[in-house]
C-alpha cells in the first residue's frame, strides 16, 4: 500500500541577496500548490540567510533536504514535479 505522503515544508531563503530574487518562484511555487489542492500538505516558509548568497535565490525542501541554488521559475517548476507531487 502506498503511504500518504508526509507534509513538505519548501524554505526559501530571506536574506538580504535571496530576498530580492525569490519573488517569482515563490509565487510560482505557492499558487502550483493551491492550484493542485496541497494546502494541506506542502507549506512554503522562510529561513534565514545560508551563506551561499553568490547562489541566490537559495531553497530548501524538508523533510527530503534537498538543497536547490539560483532557483528561477523553471527550476521552481522541476522541483515542484519532482519533490512536490
Ligand atoms: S541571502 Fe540567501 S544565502 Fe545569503
Amino acid at each position: 500500500m502506498k503511504k500518504k505522503n508526509d507534509e513538505k515544508i519548501i524554505f526559501f531563503c530571506n536574506g538580504k541577496k535571496c530576498g530580492k530574487y525569490n519573488k517569482d518562484p515563490k509565487d510560482y511555487l505557492k499558487n502550483k500548490i493551491i492550484e493542485f489542492g496541497l494546502e494541506d500538505k506542502v507549506c512554503v516558509s522562510k529561513m534565514d540567510c545560508q551563506g551561499m548568497c553568490k547562489k541566490a535565490p537559495v531553497v530548501c525542501i524538508q523533510p527530503k533536504d534537498v538543497w536547490k541554488k539560483e532557483v528561477s521559475v523553471k527550476k521552481a517548476k522541476k522541483i515542484f514535479e519532482k519533490h512536490i507531487l
